[in-house]
């Protein structure tokens, strides 16, 4: 059995005060097993922004806890926060969120070089990750000079270069064409599958959500469905 990577416990969070307070997450407990390939869905404001930012420690609960890899991540902050983010976690924005002054090949590069991996070792890491990815021979290439698709795999190249425990990405294919935003949940997929690592992501796109292995669909900041194809 793998174990669990996450567990949600309890957690909620509000925004604002009496007349103007909205509860954007209610109570929610949740584990995600190391491997998963998960899909969190629902209509627009439904909390899973919310939720994905209070699982990644981008935000914090108002309530409740997140034990990621066994550690409480609702509970850490300042450097022992980024640090622990930088080493266990995988994020992946809707709008790419490159770095537009350096190539493909030094955007996946940098969270190796923070973490103190030597130059070959990058390197040989960085060529690997864009053949899974196809982008073979685009290493050179800045953001503008790759398409919107290209630039979410080098996103994606990112994230799963410096061995995080999860993949976190909220709406990853929301600024993409369908087709493009298919091939990237594949090319997600076929990472999952290789390298065993675990992927959450959110979306509302239908035909996104029935690519997923595991599907937790959120309304009014409650789950009201989690089936398991
Ligand atoms: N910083 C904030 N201040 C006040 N309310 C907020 C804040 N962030 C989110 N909310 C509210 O919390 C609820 C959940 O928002 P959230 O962004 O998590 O939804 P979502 O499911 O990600 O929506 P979308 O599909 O549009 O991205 C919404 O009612 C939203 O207006
Ligand atoms: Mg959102």
């Amino acid at each position: 059995m793998a174990e669990n990577i996450i567990e949600v416990l309890n957690i909620s969070k509000h925004y604002g005060q009496n007349e103007t307070r909205v509860i954007a997450v209610k109570s929610i407990s949740v584990k995600f097993k190391e491997g998963e390939f998960t899909a969190i869905a629902g209509p627009s404001g439904s909390g899973k922004t919310t939720l994905l930012n209070l699982m990644s420690g981008l935000d914090v609960p108002s309530d409740g806890q997140v034990l990621l890899a066994g550690k409480a991540v609702s509970e850490m902050s300042g450097n022992e926060l980024s640090d622990f983010r930088r080493d266990h976690i995988g994020l992946i924005f809707q709008s790419f969120n490159l770095i537009p002054v350096l190539t493909a090949a030094e955007n996946i590069e940098y969270i190796m070089l923070l973490q103190g991996i030597n130059k070959d070792e990058r390197i040989e890491k960085t060529l690997l990750i864009l053949k899974d990815v196809g982008l073979e021979g685009k290493a050179d290439r800045f953001p503008a000079e790759l398409s919107g698709g290209q630039q979410q795999r080098v996103a994606v190249a990112r994230a799963i270069v410096s061995d995080p425990d999860i993949i976190m990405a909220d709406e990853p294919t929301a600024n993409l064409d369908s087709a493009t935003g298919s091939g990237l949940i594949d090319i997600m997929k076929k990472l999952n599958e290789k390298m065993g690592k675990t992927f959450i992501f959110s979306t509302h796109d239908k035909m996104i959500m029935d690519r997923a292995k595991r599907l937790i669909v959120i309304k009014d900041g409650e789950i009201v469905s989690d089936e398991t194809a």
